[in-house]
Protein backbone atom coordinates (compact mmCIF):
# COMPACT_ATOMS: atom_id res chain seq x y z
CA UNK A 1 0.00 0.00 0.00
CA UNK A 2 1.52 3.52 -0.69
CA UNK A 3 2.42 5.52 1.98
CA UNK A 4 -1.23 7.36 2.89
CA UNK A 5 -2.47 8.77 5.89
CA UNK A 6 -6.02 9.70 7.50
CA UNK A 7 -6.51 11.82 10.86
CA UNK A 8 -9.07 12.61 13.09
CA UNK A 9 -9.02 14.91 15.56
CA UNK A 10 -11.00 15.62 19.04
CA UNK A 11 -11.00 18.00 21.46
CA UNK A 12 -9.53 21.84 22.00
CA UNK A 13 -8.39 24.64 19.17
CA UNK A 14 -4.69 22.90 20.47
CA UNK A 15 -5.79 19.68 19.72
CA UNK A 16 -6.65 20.79 16.07
CA UNK A 17 -3.70 23.03 15.50
CA UNK A 18 -1.68 20.07 16.71
CA UNK A 19 -3.17 17.91 13.89
CA UNK A 20 -2.07 20.49 11.20
CA UNK A 21 1.11 20.77 12.55
CA UNK A 22 1.30 16.68 12.45
CA UNK A 23 -0.29 16.89 8.68
CA UNK A 24 2.31 19.03 7.62
CA UNK A 25 4.80 17.16 8.90
CA UNK A 26 3.30 13.59 7.58
CA UNK A 27 3.24 15.57 3.93
CA UNK A 28 6.91 16.63 4.59
CA UNK A 29 7.99 13.32 4.61
CA UNK A 30 5.99 12.20 1.68
CA UNK A 31 2.68 10.95 2.55
CA UNK A 32 -0.85 11.92 1.01
CA UNK A 33 -3.63 12.52 3.28
CA UNK A 34 -7.29 10.85 2.40
CA UNK A 35 -10.60 11.16 3.20
CA UNK A 36 -12.13 7.87 3.85
CA UNK A 37 -10.00 5.22 6.32
CA UNK A 38 -10.35 2.80 3.79
CA UNK A 39 -7.89 4.19 1.85
CA UNK A 40 -5.07 4.90 4.35
CA UNK A 41 -2.14 3.13 5.17
CA UNK A 42 -1.40 4.87 8.41
CA UNK A 43 -4.79 5.88 10.15
CA UNK A 44 -4.19 8.81 13.16
CA UNK A 45 -6.48 9.38 16.51
CA UNK A 46 -5.67 12.39 18.07
CA UNK A 47 -7.52 12.08 21.15
CA UNK A 48 -8.94 14.24 23.97
CA UNK A 49 -9.37 12.94 27.61
CA UNK A 50 -10.68 16.25 29.49
CA UNK A 51 -13.77 14.80 30.37
CA UNK A 52 -16.38 11.99 30.46
CA UNK A 53 -14.69 8.24 29.96
CA UNK A 54 -13.14 9.84 27.04
CA UNK A 55 -10.44 6.74 27.40
CA UNK A 56 -12.96 4.22 26.96
CA UNK A 57 -14.15 6.33 23.57
CA UNK A 58 -10.99 5.63 22.58
CA UNK A 59 -10.89 1.85 22.96
CA UNK A 60 -14.25 1.63 21.94
CA UNK A 61 -13.35 2.86 18.40
CA UNK A 62 -9.91 1.22 18.16
CA UNK A 63 -11.88 -2.41 18.72
CA UNK A 64 -14.31 -1.18 15.81
CA UNK A 65 -11.36 -0.81 13.53
CA UNK A 66 -9.56 -3.88 14.36
CA UNK A 67 -11.04 -5.72 11.70
CA UNK A 68 -8.96 -2.99 9.31
CA UNK A 69 -5.99 -4.81 10.54
CA UNK A 70 -6.29 -7.13 8.42
CA UNK A 71 -5.23 -4.75 5.18
CA UNK A 72 -2.15 -3.94 6.28
CA UNK A 73 -3.20 -0.85 8.17
CA UNK A 74 -1.07 0.97 11.26
CA UNK A 75 -2.66 2.71 13.66
CA UNK A 76 -1.60 5.45 15.58
CA UNK A 77 -3.26 7.34 18.68
CA UNK A 78 -1.71 10.19 19.50
CA UNK A 79 -2.61 13.14 21.61
CA UNK A 80 -3.80 13.26 25.27
CA UNK A 81 -5.67 10.11 25.67
CA UNK A 82 -1.96 9.00 23.70
CA UNK A 83 0.03 10.35 26.76
CA UNK A 84 -2.51 9.67 29.86
CA UNK A 85 -3.15 5.62 29.04
CA UNK A 86 0.66 5.49 27.64
CA UNK A 87 1.62 1.66 26.46
CA UNK A 88 -1.41 0.30 27.89
CA UNK A 89 -2.93 0.85 24.79
CA UNK A 90 -0.44 -1.69 23.31
CA UNK A 91 -2.52 -4.54 25.63
CA UNK A 92 -5.96 -3.28 25.23
CA UNK A 93 -5.78 -2.55 21.70
CA UNK A 94 -2.39 -5.06 20.01
CA UNK A 95 -2.82 -3.47 16.99
CA UNK A 96 -1.63 -0.22 17.47
CA UNK A 97 1.78 0.53 16.44
CA UNK A 98 2.21 3.91 17.66
CA UNK A 99 1.57 6.05 21.04
CA UNK A 100 2.72 9.56 21.44
CA UNK A 101 1.64 12.54 23.46
CA UNK A 102 1.90 16.31 22.26
CA UNK A 103 5.09 16.91 23.82
CA UNK A 104 6.75 14.40 21.34
CA UNK A 105 5.70 15.02 17.91
CA UNK A 106 8.86 16.70 17.83
CA UNK A 107 10.03 13.74 17.08
CA UNK A 108 7.15 12.59 14.69
CA UNK A 109 9.74 11.55 11.36
CA UNK A 110 11.97 9.79 13.18
CA UNK A 111 9.14 7.57 15.04
CA UNK A 112 7.45 7.45 11.23
CA UNK A 113 11.22 6.10 10.15
CA UNK A 114 11.02 3.01 12.67
CA UNK A 115 7.21 2.81 11.83
CA UNK A 116 8.54 2.14 8.16
CA UNK A 117 11.26 -0.17 8.88
CA UNK A 118 8.07 -2.47 10.72
CA UNK A 119 8.65 -2.03 14.39
CA UNK A 120 5.71 -3.19 16.04
CA UNK A 121 5.97 -0.78 19.20
CA UNK A 122 6.64 2.76 18.94
CA UNK A 123 6.32 5.27 21.72
CA UNK A 124 6.33 9.33 22.46
CA UNK A 125 5.78 9.11 25.70
CA UNK A 126 8.80 10.42 27.70
CA UNK A 127 9.18 13.95 26.77
CA UNK A 128 6.78 16.34 29.25
CA UNK A 129 9.52 17.68 31.10
CA UNK A 130 10.77 19.79 28.10
CA UNK A 131 11.57 23.42 27.23
CA UNK A 132 11.34 22.80 23.22
CA UNK A 133 8.03 23.49 21.41
CA UNK A 134 7.11 22.07 18.55
CA UNK A 135 7.76 24.65 15.90
CA UNK A 136 7.76 23.26 12.39
CA UNK A 137 7.26 25.41 8.93
CA UNK A 138 5.22 22.64 7.75
CA UNK A 139 2.31 22.89 9.06
CA UNK A 140 -1.23 22.06 7.09
CA UNK A 141 -3.47 24.97 7.54
CA UNK A 142 -6.83 23.30 7.08
CA UNK A 143 -8.80 26.24 8.21
CA UNK A 144 -10.52 28.10 5.98
CA UNK A 145 -10.59 31.60 7.44
CA UNK A 146 -7.99 30.83 10.86
CA UNK A 147 -4.42 30.61 11.26
CA UNK A 148 -3.30 29.28 14.72
CA UNK A 149 -0.15 30.04 16.35
CA UNK A 150 1.02 28.06 19.27
CA UNK A 151 2.35 30.93 21.68
CA UNK A 152 2.92 28.37 25.10
CA UNK A 153 2.63 24.63 25.11
CA UNK A 154 1.38 22.33 28.32
CA UNK A 155 0.09 23.73 31.82
CA UNK A 156 1.58 24.46 35.22
CA UNK A 157 -1.40 25.50 36.83
CA UNK A 158 -2.36 21.70 38.01
CA UNK A 159 -6.16 23.10 38.71
CA UNK A 160 -7.55 19.82 40.96
CA UNK A 161 -10.13 18.08 38.32
CA UNK A 162 -7.84 18.46 35.14
CA UNK A 163 -5.66 16.07 33.31
CA UNK A 164 -4.10 18.35 31.01
CA UNK A 165 -0.59 19.43 33.05
CA UNK A 166 -0.03 15.50 33.09
CA UNK A 167 -1.25 14.96 29.34
CA UNK A 168 0.79 17.65 27.87
CA UNK A 169 3.36 17.96 30.13
CA UNK A 170 5.47 21.46 31.37
CA UNK A 171 4.41 25.29 30.33
CA UNK A 172 7.03 26.63 27.60
CA UNK A 173 6.78 29.15 25.52
CA UNK A 174 7.89 30.17 22.15
CA UNK A 175 9.88 33.39 21.71
CA UNK A 176 7.97 36.41 20.24
CA UNK A 177 10.54 36.24 17.27
CA UNK A 178 9.52 33.07 15.93
CA UNK A 179 5.89 33.93 16.82
CA UNK A 180 5.59 36.64 14.76
CA UNK A 181 7.37 35.23 11.96
CA UNK A 182 4.53 32.51 11.54
CA UNK A 183 2.24 35.17 12.23
CA UNK A 184 4.21 36.99 9.10
CA UNK A 185 3.70 33.91 6.98
CA UNK A 186 0.10 33.56 8.05
CA UNK A 187 -0.34 36.60 6.42
CA UNK A 188 1.56 36.29 3.42
CA UNK A 189 -0.48 32.82 2.63
CA UNK A 190 -3.64 35.40 2.43
CA UNK A 191 -4.94 35.14 5.75
CA UNK A 192 -6.54 38.23 7.92
CA UNK A 193 -7.15 36.13 11.21
CA UNK A 194 -5.12 34.93 13.88
CA UNK A 195 -5.95 33.37 17.01
CA UNK A 196 -2.99 32.69 19.27
CA UNK A 197 -3.17 29.53 21.63
CA UNK A 198 -2.37 28.24 25.06
CA UNK A 199 -3.69 26.31 27.66
CA UNK A 200 -2.85 29.79 29.61
CA UNK A 201 -1.77 32.58 26.75
CA UNK A 202 -1.04 34.87 29.32
CA UNK A 203 1.43 33.03 31.51
CA UNK A 204 3.21 33.47 27.85
CA UNK A 205 7.05 34.18 28.99
CA UNK A 206 9.18 35.02 25.83
CA UNK A 207 12.17 33.48 26.03
CA UNK A 208 14.18 36.22 24.74
CA UNK A 209 12.48 38.77 27.18
CA UNK A 210 11.28 41.14 25.00
CA UNK A 211 7.66 41.33 25.02
CA UNK A 212 4.58 39.98 27.70
CA UNK A 213 1.59 38.75 26.42
CA UNK A 214 -0.31 41.81 25.83
CA UNK A 215 3.31 43.53 23.96
CA UNK A 216 3.16 40.05 21.60
CA UNK A 217 -0.78 40.57 21.12
CA UNK A 218 -0.07 43.88 19.88
CA UNK A 219 2.47 43.38 17.43
CA UNK A 220 0.94 40.31 16.03
CA UNK A 221 -2.30 42.71 15.31
CA UNK A 222 0.74 45.13 13.63
CA UNK A 223 1.72 42.75 11.03
CA UNK A 224 0.62 43.74 7.65
CA UNK A 225 -2.69 42.44 6.00
CA UNK A 226 -3.71 41.11 9.41
CA UNK A 227 -7.42 42.29 10.57
CA UNK A 228 -8.10 40.00 13.38
CA UNK A 229 -5.65 39.10 16.05
CA UNK A 230 -7.94 36.46 19.06
CA UNK A 231 -6.52 34.30 21.59
CA UNK A 232 -7.18 31.68 24.02
CA UNK A 233 -7.32 30.41 26.65
CA UNK A 234 -6.49 33.26 29.38
CA UNK A 235 -6.51 32.15 32.94
CA UNK A 236 -7.77 34.79 35.80
CA UNK A 237 -4.89 34.22 37.99
CA UNK A 238 -2.32 35.90 35.19
CA UNK A 239 -4.80 37.97 33.47
CA UNK A 240 -2.93 41.18 33.98
CA UNK A 241 -4.88 44.99 32.96
CA UNK A 242 -2.28 45.98 29.84
CA UNK A 243 -4.15 43.00 28.02
CA UNK A 244 -7.67 44.86 28.71
CA UNK A 245 -5.86 48.22 27.52
CA UNK A 246 -3.86 46.65 24.15
CA UNK A 247 -7.95 45.76 23.22
CA UNK A 248 -9.32 48.80 24.12
CA UNK A 249 -6.55 50.62 21.91
CA UNK A 250 -6.62 48.43 18.91
CA UNK A 251 -9.58 47.50 16.87
CA UNK A 252 -7.12 44.61 15.14
CA UNK A 253 -7.59 42.92 18.87
CA UNK A 254 -10.98 41.27 18.51
CA UNK A 255 -12.84 42.41 21.05
CA UNK A 256 -13.93 39.63 23.06
CA UNK A 257 -12.18 37.91 26.13
CA UNK A 258 -12.57 34.26 27.00
CA UNK A 259 -12.00 34.09 30.93
CA UNK A 260 -12.92 30.66 32.41
CA UNK A 261 -14.13 31.09 35.99
CA UNK A 262 -15.28 27.49 36.58
CA UNK A 263 -17.17 28.32 40.04
CA UNK A 264 -18.37 31.64 41.45
CA UNK A 265 -17.75 30.32 44.87
CA UNK A 266 -14.69 31.03 46.60
CA UNK A 267 -14.82 27.44 48.71
CA UNK A 268 -14.73 25.68 45.20
CA UNK A 269 -12.47 28.04 43.99
CA UNK A 270 -10.20 27.16 46.80
CA UNK A 271 -11.11 23.28 46.96
CA UNK A 272 -10.56 23.54 42.62
CA UNK A 273 -6.87 24.78 43.06
CA UNK A 274 -7.42 27.87 41.17
CA UNK A 275 -5.61 30.59 42.69
CA UNK A 276 -8.12 33.44 43.23
CA UNK A 277 -11.38 34.32 44.99
CA UNK A 278 -14.56 35.83 43.78
CA UNK A 279 -13.68 39.12 44.71
CA UNK A 280 -10.24 38.69 42.76
CA UNK A 281 -12.45 37.83 39.16
CA UNK A 282 -14.69 40.02 39.59
CA UNK A 283 -12.21 42.64 39.59
CA UNK A 284 -10.67 41.89 36.01
CA UNK A 285 -14.39 41.66 34.80
CA UNK A 286 -14.97 45.12 35.90
CA UNK A 287 -11.66 46.29 33.89
CA UNK A 288 -12.79 44.94 31.07
CA UNK A 289 -16.33 46.27 31.83
CA UNK A 290 -15.12 49.89 32.15
CA UNK A 291 -13.03 49.98 28.76
CA UNK A 292 -14.09 52.34 26.21
CA UNK A 293 -14.46 49.64 23.97
CA UNK A 294 -17.81 47.05 24.20
CA UNK A 295 -15.58 43.88 25.02
CA UNK A 296 -17.32 40.52 24.87
CA UNK A 297 -17.39 38.35 27.59
CA UNK A 298 -17.32 34.46 28.19
CA UNK A 299 -16.73 32.04 30.20
CA UNK A 300 -16.04 27.65 30.81
CA UNK A 301 -17.80 26.42 34.27
CA UNK A 302 -17.89 23.37 36.23
CA UNK A 303 -20.88 22.55 38.27
CA UNK A 304 -20.99 19.39 40.44
CA UNK A 305 -17.41 19.57 41.87
CA UNK A 306 -17.16 17.76 45.02
CA UNK A 307 -18.53 19.56 47.93
CA UNK A 308 -19.92 21.93 46.16
CA UNK A 309 -23.31 23.25 48.13
CA UNK A 310 -26.22 25.00 47.28
CA UNK A 311 -24.99 27.79 48.55
CA UNK A 312 -21.90 27.55 46.21
CA UNK A 313 -24.09 26.86 43.52
CA UNK A 314 -25.74 30.09 44.43
CA UNK A 315 -22.60 32.11 44.01
CA UNK A 316 -22.16 30.84 40.59
CA UNK A 317 -25.67 32.15 39.52
CA UNK A 318 -25.18 35.62 40.65
CA UNK A 319 -21.83 35.46 39.32
CA UNK A 320 -22.92 35.11 35.73
CA UNK A 321 -25.64 37.83 36.72
CA UNK A 322 -22.02 40.40 37.77
CA UNK A 323 -20.24 39.71 34.78
CA UNK A 324 -22.96 39.11 32.15
CA UNK A 325 -21.60 36.42 30.27
CA UNK A 326 -22.27 36.10 26.31
CA UNK A 327 -21.54 32.66 26.17
CA UNK A 328 -20.88 30.46 28.98
CA UNK A 329 -19.66 26.81 28.40
CA UNK A 330 -21.32 24.95 31.13
CA UNK A 331 -19.81 21.12 32.28
CA UNK A 332 -20.51 18.86 35.00
CA UNK A 333 -17.33 17.57 36.73
CA UNK A 334 -16.23 14.54 35.92
CA UNK A 335 -13.85 12.52 37.76
CA UNK A 336 -10.23 12.53 35.79
CA UNK A 337 -7.59 9.39 35.96
CA UNK A 338 -4.31 11.06 38.17
CA UNK A 339 -5.95 14.33 39.39
CA UNK A 340 -6.13 15.51 43.46
CA UNK A 341 -10.16 15.80 42.58
CA UNK A 342 -10.52 12.06 42.12
CA UNK A 343 -9.88 11.14 45.64
CA UNK A 344 -12.36 13.73 47.15
CA UNK A 345 -15.03 13.33 49.31
CA UNK A 346 -18.56 14.12 48.84
CA UNK A 347 -19.16 13.66 45.31
CA UNK A 348 -21.80 15.56 43.98
CA UNK A 349 -24.74 12.86 42.94
CA UNK A 350 -25.45 12.84 38.70
CA UNK A 351 -29.01 13.98 39.05
CA UNK A 352 -27.68 17.10 41.04
CA UNK A 353 -25.08 18.28 38.52
CA UNK A 354 -27.49 17.56 35.96
CA UNK A 355 -29.77 19.97 37.78
CA UNK A 356 -27.59 22.65 38.30
CA UNK A 357 -26.24 22.74 34.69
CA UNK A 358 -30.16 22.76 33.36
CA UNK A 359 -30.36 26.15 36.01
CA UNK A 360 -27.08 27.02 34.76
CA UNK A 361 -27.83 27.41 31.18
CA UNK A 362 -31.58 28.50 31.35
CA UNK A 363 -30.17 31.75 33.73
CA UNK A 364 -27.41 32.50 31.40
CA UNK A 365 -30.13 31.86 28.66
CA UNK A 366 -31.61 34.95 30.09
CA UNK A 367 -28.79 36.97 30.39
CA UNK A 368 -27.71 36.32 26.61
CA UNK A 369 -31.80 37.36 25.27
CA UNK A 370 -31.55 40.64 27.29
CA UNK A 371 -27.99 41.53 26.80
CA UNK A 372 -27.68 40.66 22.94
CA UNK A 373 -30.58 43.44 22.53
CA UNK A 374 -27.67 45.92 22.75
CA UNK A 375 -26.32 44.39 19.10
CA UNK A 376 -30.34 45.67 17.65
CA UNK A 377 -30.14 48.12 14.72
CA UNK A 378 -26.49 47.77 14.94
CA UNK A 379 -23.74 47.87 12.04
CA UNK A 380 -21.52 44.86 12.72
CA UNK A 381 -18.29 44.09 10.37
CA UNK A 382 -18.65 39.91 9.47
CA UNK A 383 -16.18 37.88 8.63
CA UNK A 384 -17.68 35.38 6.57
CA UNK A 385 -17.47 31.30 7.47
CA UNK A 386 -20.12 29.34 5.53
CA UNK A 387 -20.90 30.74 2.31
CA UNK A 388 -23.67 27.77 1.46
CA UNK A 389 -27.24 28.99 2.61
CA UNK A 390 -28.92 27.31 5.28
CA UNK A 391 -32.29 26.56 5.19
CA UNK A 392 -33.32 29.96 5.93
CA UNK A 393 -31.53 31.36 3.45
CA UNK A 394 -28.62 33.00 5.21
CA UNK A 395 -24.74 32.66 4.72
CA UNK A 396 -23.09 32.81 8.54
CA UNK A 397 -20.26 34.56 10.05
CA UNK A 398 -18.72 35.93 12.78
CA UNK A 399 -18.29 39.61 14.13
CA UNK A 400 -15.24 40.24 15.71
CA UNK A 401 -17.19 39.59 19.27
CA UNK A 402 -16.95 36.10 17.90
CA UNK A 403 -21.00 36.34 17.59
CA UNK A 404 -22.41 33.87 14.99
CA UNK A 405 -23.99 36.41 12.64
CA UNK A 406 -26.44 35.21 10.27
CA UNK A 407 -27.36 37.33 7.36
CA UNK A 408 -29.40 37.46 3.76
CA UNK A 409 -27.85 39.07 0.79
CA UNK A 410 -29.59 40.27 -2.33
CA UNK A 411 -30.91 38.33 -4.56
CA UNK A 412 -28.57 37.40 -7.67
CA UNK A 413 -25.33 38.50 -6.35
CA UNK A 414 -22.87 35.91 -5.64
CA UNK A 415 -21.99 34.20 -2.47
CA UNK A 416 -19.14 36.01 -0.62
CA UNK A 417 -16.27 33.83 -0.59
CA UNK A 418 -14.76 32.21 3.19
CA UNK A 419 -12.65 34.80 4.90
CA UNK A 420 -14.30 37.48 3.22
CA UNK A 421 -15.60 40.71 5.40
CA UNK A 422 -18.72 42.49 4.89
CA UNK A 423 -21.43 44.99 7.36
CA UNK A 424 -24.38 43.17 8.42
CA UNK A 425 -27.39 45.41 9.71
CA UNK A 426 -28.45 43.43 12.64
CA UNK A 427 -32.18 43.37 12.80
CA UNK A 428 -32.95 40.13 14.78
CA UNK A 429 -31.92 39.17 18.43
CA UNK A 430 -31.73 35.67 19.35
CA UNK A 431 -30.26 34.37 22.80
CA UNK A 432 -27.08 33.25 20.81
CA UNK A 433 -26.99 34.86 17.48
CA UNK A 434 -27.23 37.89 15.37
CA UNK A 435 -28.93 38.10 12.39
CA UNK A 436 -29.39 40.92 9.63
CA UNK A 437 -28.74 41.80 6.29
CA UNK A 438 -25.73 42.27 4.31
CA UNK A 439 -25.09 46.45 3.96
CA UNK A 440 -21.94 46.17 1.86
CA UNK A 441 -20.52 44.29 -0.89
CA UNK A 442 -17.79 41.53 0.16
CA UNK A 443 -14.60 43.20 0.52
CA UNK A 444 -12.64 40.27 -1.74
CA UNK A 445 -10.83 37.45 0.57
CA UNK A 446 -6.97 37.35 -1.31
CA UNK A 447 -6.28 34.85 -4.09
CA UNK A 448 -3.75 33.26 -2.00
CA UNK A 449 -6.37 32.44 0.51
CA UNK A 450 -8.99 31.06 -1.69
CA UNK A 451 -6.05 29.39 -3.32
CA UNK A 452 -5.71 27.76 -0.21
CA UNK A 453 -9.24 26.73 0.52
CA UNK A 454 -9.59 25.04 -2.71
CA UNK A 455 -6.77 22.62 -1.58
CA UNK A 456 -7.90 21.80 2.09
CA UNK A 457 -11.19 21.78 1.21
CA UNK A 458 -11.34 17.70 0.66
CA UNK A 459 -10.20 17.49 4.32
CA UNK A 460 -11.39 19.89 6.74
CA UNK A 461 -14.17 17.65 7.00
CA UNK A 462 -12.34 15.35 8.85
CA UNK A 463 -11.12 18.01 11.72
CA UNK A 464 -13.00 17.09 14.62
N1 LIG B 1 -6.74 26.03 30.18
C1 LIG B 1 -8.10 26.35 30.25
C2 LIG B 1 -9.03 25.18 30.24
C3 LIG B 1 -8.85 24.06 29.31
S1 LIG B 1 -9.97 22.73 29.49
C4 LIG B 1 -8.37 27.09 31.53
O1 LIG B 1 -7.67 26.95 32.50
O2 LIG B 1 -9.34 27.78 31.57
C5 LIG B 1 -11.50 23.48 29.01
C6 LIG B 1 -12.54 23.46 30.06
O3 LIG B 1 -12.93 22.13 30.35
C7 LIG B 1 -12.13 24.00 31.41
O4 LIG B 1 -12.19 25.40 31.45
C8 LIG B 1 -13.13 23.37 32.34
O5 LIG B 1 -14.27 24.17 32.48
C9 LIG B 1 -13.48 22.09 31.65
N2 LIG B 1 -12.94 20.93 32.37
C10 LIG B 1 -11.64 20.61 32.56
N3 LIG B 1 -11.53 19.49 33.31
C11 LIG B 1 -12.80 19.10 33.61
C12 LIG B 1 -13.36 18.03 34.37
N4 LIG B 1 -12.58 17.14 34.97
N5 LIG B 1 -14.70 17.93 34.44
C13 LIG B 1 -15.49 18.83 33.82
N6 LIG B 1 -15.03 19.87 33.11
C14 LIG B 1 -13.70 20.01 33.00
FE1 LIG C 1 -6.41 22.59 33.26
FE2 LIG C 1 -6.23 24.47 35.08
FE3 LIG C 1 -4.26 24.12 33.30
FE4 LIG C 1 -6.60 25.11 32.53
S1 LIG C 1 -5.18 26.07 33.98
S2 LIG C 1 -5.42 23.52 31.51
S3 LIG C 1 -8.05 24.03 33.81
S4 LIG C 1 -4.85 22.70 34.91
FE1 LIG D 1 -8.67 17.65 25.42
FE2 LIG D 1 -6.08 17.64 25.65
FE3 LIG D 1 -7.33 19.75 24.67
S1 LIG D 1 -7.49 16.80 27.08
S2 LIG D 1 -9.26 19.72 25.74
S3 LIG D 1 -7.24 17.75 23.75
S4 LIG D 1 -5.55 19.75 25.99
Amino acid sequence: MSRTFYIETFGCQMNAHDSEKVVGTLLQEGYTQVIDEADASLILYNTCSIRDKAEQKVFHRLDVYKRLQGEGKRFAVIGCVAQQEGTKIFDRAPHVTLVAGSSSYRNLPQMLDRLEAGEKRITGLDDRDTDETFDTEFTARNNPHRGYITIIEGCDKFCAYCVVPYTRGKERSRTSASVLAEAQRIAQMGYTEIQLLGQNVNSYVDPSGKRNFADLLSAVGEVPGIQRVRFTTSHPRQFTKDIVDAIAERPVLCDHIHLPVQSGSSNVLKAMQREYTREWYLERIAWIQAAKRDISITTDIIVGFPGETDKDFEDTITLLDAAKYDSVFGFKYSPRPNTPAIHMHDAIPEEVKVERLAILNARQREIQREHYARHMDELVEVMVESNTLNPRGQFTGRSSQNKTVNFTMEPGIEPPPMGSYLDVRIDKIFPSSLAGFAASRPKAASPALLAQQALNARFTSAAG
